[in-house]
């Protein structure tokens, strides 16, 4: 697992597909055979779109026979889901214990104050999405943060500051 410095993080950008349906009933009818296939079907379109956009919701139900309400079942209880698409770059803040014994409520509400934005949000021009994320398998160098899909390890807010500062517009 590559561990790059807060520097190094910040000159990636957060990509996805434009929304297309054809695309996405493309990768759903790929998976739907799976047993339990809304979970790796979910991941699948936001791993392409960067998000799941609304109109996933009603052809993921219809394909696999689901209400649409069972689909949002799945989409609210993983905090993996983005419901709207992401800034130009995803800022995601470790929130689990380790990271959080080090500092990691802090490092989040500078984060917060950075941007003027809350957890969950993205900045009003789209630049950056602030996201929590719990444990990044980086608890030996907590707190952690993933920038871009780069984990970053040994977080102080000096360094969340640059890191923040350094993404560009
Ligand atoms: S608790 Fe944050 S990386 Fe494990």
């Amino acid at each position: 697992m590559d561990v790059v410095d807060a520097r190094t993080a910040a000159s990636h950008r957060s990509q996805g597909e434009r929304w297309d349906e054809a695309r996405a009933l493309e990768i759903i009818t790929e998976i739907k055979a799976l047993d339990g296939a809304t979970l790796p079907i979910l991941h699948a379109l936001q791993e392409a779109f960067g998000y799941v956009p609304e109109e996933a919701v009603a052809l993921v139900a219809a394909q696999l026979n689901l209400s649409r309400a069972d689909v949002y079942g799945v989409i609210s209880f993983y905090h993996d889901f983005r419901r709207h698409p992401a800034g130009r770059h995803v800022v995601k803040l470790c929130g689990a214990e380790a990271c959080q014994s080090m500092g990691g409520a802090e490092l989040a509400s500078c984060a917060e104050r950075k941007l003027g934005i809350r957890m969950g949000e993205t900045t009003a021009d789209g630049r950056v999405t602030l996201e929590p994320v719990y444990c990044l398998g980086l608890c030996a160098v907590a707190p952690s943060a993933m920038v871009d899909g780069k984990l970053v390890g040994r977080l102080d807010e000096t360094s969340v500051e640059t890191l923040l500062a350094g993404l560009e517009a």
